[in-house]
């Protein structure tokens, strides 16, 4: 199975979890996409959807779908996000943000009562940082400065797009930190986020509920409490 065939198949079993109307949040990046196309569909059927993106491409993609949005400011009562990850541990601890997209979606996941993660299986590993840099997104202002202070923690390069730094949709820079194997990610979490200069890290640590996995094996429901279960069983 490919990888895009996957991430449908995990986008669609989530949209399958989601209850009957209520307010969900929309990650970011190309396995989201899917599940944004999702609830287009099931708002096209009558379902009664608002929503609370993550990215201006996520609010184009849904505003072109007519998906009712939220504004950016809050407060939301959020039933559910759905989002993607670049890495998923063993213990459902997530690294996110190489779409740079992580502290919108750090406070999003935090204000929804529940959190999936719907992913491909090319994303799982035994310990974060396996496969991954860690996204950490730090203001303009002496980011070579903050940079350094990262660097003890790994290599860590100035995101580019083109011939210019990335530039986040709150206007910040992202440095990748390639930390390798990490054996605390709560502990690592903490030393990035005393910096100052950084405003948030890629580092997702106990806020997955569900994370659903597709390969080609299936698709199954991981369960923070350990349960596994193939998609669609209840
Ligand atoms: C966006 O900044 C990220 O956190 C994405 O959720 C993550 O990179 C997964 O993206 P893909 O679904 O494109 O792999």
């Amino acid at each position: 199975m490919d990888a895009d065939a996957a991430k449908r198949l995990a986008a669609q079993a989530a949209a399958d979890l989601m209850p009957e109307e209520g307010v969900i949040g929309l990650g970011t990046g190309t396995t989201t996409r899917f599940f944004i196309n999702e609830v287009g569909r099931l708002v096209g059927e009558g379902r009664k959807f608002s929503a609370v993106p993550t990215s201006r491409r996520s609010r184009e993609l849904a505003t072109s779908l007519h998906i009712p949005l939220l504004d950016d400011s809050g407060p939301w009562s959020i039933d559910v996000c759905v989002d993607g990850a670049d890495e998923v541990s063993t213990e459902l601890d997530l690294i996110k943000g190489g779409g740079g997209a992580q502290t919108r979606e750090k406070i999003v996941n935090r204000h929804s009562r529940q959190n999936v993660i719907i992913v491909d299986e090319s994303k799982l590993s035994r310990r974060l940082g396996e496969k991954r840099a860690v996204p950490v997104e730090v203001v303009v202002f002496g980011h070579r400065a903050t940079a350094a202070a990262l660097s003890r923690f790994g290599d860590a390069s100035l995101r580019f797009a083109a011939d210019d730094p990335f530039v986040t949709d709150s206007g910040n820079y992202i440095y990748d930190v390639e930390t390798g194997p990490i054996s605390d990610p709560v502990e690592l979490e903490e030393e990035f986020r005393h910096l100052p200069g950084v405003i948030e890290t890629g580092l997702f640590c106990g806020r997955a509920d569900v994370v659903i996995v597709a390969g080609a094996g299936g698709v199954e429901l991981w369960h923070r409490d350990g349960r596994r279960m193939p998609a669609g069983a209840r």
